[in-house]
Parts: structure tokens; C-alpha cells; sequence
């Protein structure tokens, strides 16, 4: 089955949007589930990411086309170690079993962050997948892993500076080249399931005008029913990107 996208449109200039062209999921509440149920950490990431690809699929039947997931931040390298070594795990399982379906599904997977500190076998795995996908032209996929927004700006700076870029060539779009998620339009919304409200280090500069879902459901429970309230809810919203435009 090939996974439906609409065309992508331009920014909606007019003050009610309808379907978001790109949504991004900081997916928390996994060691609260598992807690919950009595079971470790570990559990609540493995049911977390059995949730994935069932979201991929909702998001993509109601004609979004980009979807990034934060599954590892920069700073998840202090939790404890086999917890980690779980979640390294657990990305390297779900390129092992998911990349032929999305393959399938017309997804293009997109890795964003940083793959140098990731195991060699790992980098050449997620290699392997994104030179799969590359052609494909339904939803992009981009998975935020070893990913921080203070990181990319810091990389992406450092990045100009080899590249000799002096100080009047620099522009939003330039700098927009040197992100980890070049050629990715901004987020359009941004969800965060477990009831909290912060952004922690996701998509800092890429968010500047995204609009906010914020939902107490833990996301291995974030489901269809979910996905339909946080695109209805986005529907009302009324976005004017720092402009006065009239209803
Ligand atoms: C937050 O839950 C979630 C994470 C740190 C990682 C999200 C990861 C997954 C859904 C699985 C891994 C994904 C891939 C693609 C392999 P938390 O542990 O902070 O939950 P808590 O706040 O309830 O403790």
C-alpha cells in the first residue's frame, strides 16, 4: 500500500490553515506508560515505537507531508546506560523491520541530528535506508536522533565559517542549507503528548511560527482518535506570522 500525499501548498496566506504540510511529535510519556503498567523503562520505548508506524500512516491518509519524530535528543545520552543502549537498540531493530514497508509505502526517511556518535554499524544501517527511500515521493519521514536545536545552530554556524561565508551573505535561506533539515519546510505544527509544556532543545529555529498541540495522553497512547483532535485543533488556529491580516 503506497501511503497518500497531497500536493504540498504554499504557507496558507490566509488566516485559517487546513491540513499542516509538515507535523513534528516530541514523543514523551514512554517511561510514565511502562510505570503505569508496572514494567521498566525499556518497555515503554518498545510500545512507544510500535506506536510509530501506525502514526506514520494517519498522518500520511490525512495528507501531511512531512512528519519528524524527536526519538533521542542530545542530552538522552545521560540517562543511564542501558537505557541508552536500549534505545540505540531499539533504532537499529526498527531499521531492521520497518525500512522495507516504508520502502513500500513510498516513504522517504530522513535522518536529522547527528550520526557520528551513533555505533558504526548503526550509521551504515540508517545509510542503507535513506539511500533506499531517497526517490521516494510520498511522506518524508525524519527522524530526529542524537538530534538538538543548539547543536544543528552550532554545527550549522561552524559550517559556514569553514565554507568562508562572510557576514553579509548570511540570510535566513542560506542558513536554512546549512541545518540538519535543509530543504525541510518549518514545522507547521508541533504536538508533545505526557502534558508538557516545553520544547527541550527541538526544532528551535525551524519553530519560530509553528503552532503548539500539547496533549496529557502518553504516546503510546497517542492514536487516530488523537491525530484527528491535534488536525482539528490546528484548524482553528488562526496563523498571521507576525502580520495583521483581516478574517
Ligand atoms: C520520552 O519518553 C521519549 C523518548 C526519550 C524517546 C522516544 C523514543 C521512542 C518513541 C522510541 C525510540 C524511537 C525510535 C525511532 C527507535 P520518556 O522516557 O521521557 O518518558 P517519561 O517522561 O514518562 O519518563
Amino acid at each position: 500500500m503506497q501511503l497518500r500525499q497531497k500536493s504540498i501548498t504554499k504557507k496558507p496566506s490566509s488566516l485559517k490553515p487546513q491540513v499542516p504540510i509538515h507535523v513534528a511529535i516530541i514523543m514523551d510519556g514512554n517511561g510514565r506508560w511502562a510505570e503505569r503498567q508496572g514494567l521498566p523503562r525499556l518497555a515503554g520505548h518498545r510500545a512507544g515505537t510500535s506506536n510509530i508506524s501506525r502514526i506514520i500512516r494517519f498522518f500520511a491518509n490525512h495528507g501531511v507531508s512531512y512528519l519528524t519524530l524527536y526519538a533521542f535528543s542530545t542530552e538522552n545520552w545521560a540517562r543511564p546506560d542501558h537505557e541508552v543502549r536500549g534505545l540505540l537498540s531499539l533504532l537499529g531493530e526498527v531499521i531492521h523491520e520497518e525500512t522495507q514497508s516504508l520502502h513500500k509505502q513510498n516513504v522517504r526517511v530522513r535522518h536529522v541530528g547527528r550520526l557520528d556518535r551513533l555505533p558504526q554499524q548503526l550509521q551504515r544501517n540508517i545509510y542503507d535506508g535513506l539511500a533506499l527511500t531517497k526517490d521516494n515521493t510520498g511522506l518524508t519521514l525524519c527522524i530526529a536522533f542524537d538530534y538538538g536545536g543548539r547543536d544543528e545552530i552550532l554545527e550549522a554556524i561552524k559550517e559556514m565559517l569553514r565554507n568562508g561565508i562572510s557576514p553579509e551573505h548570511v540570510t535566513e535561506s542560506v542558513f536554512h542549507n546549512y541545518l540538519y533539515t535543509r530543504g525541510v519546510p518549518d514545522p507547521d505544527l508541533i504536538i508533545r503528548t505526557a502534558g508538557e509544556l516545553r520544547l527541550s532543545n527541538f526544532l528551535l529555529w525551524q519553530s519560530a511560527y509553528s503552532e503548539y498541540y500539547c496533549t496529557s495522553t502518553l504516546w503510546p497512547d497517542f492514536d487516530s482518535n488523537e491525530v484527528r483532535q491535534a488536525l482539528d485543533a490546528y484548524k482553528n488556529r488562526r496563523r498571521r506570522f507576525g502580520r495583521v491580516l483581516e478574517d
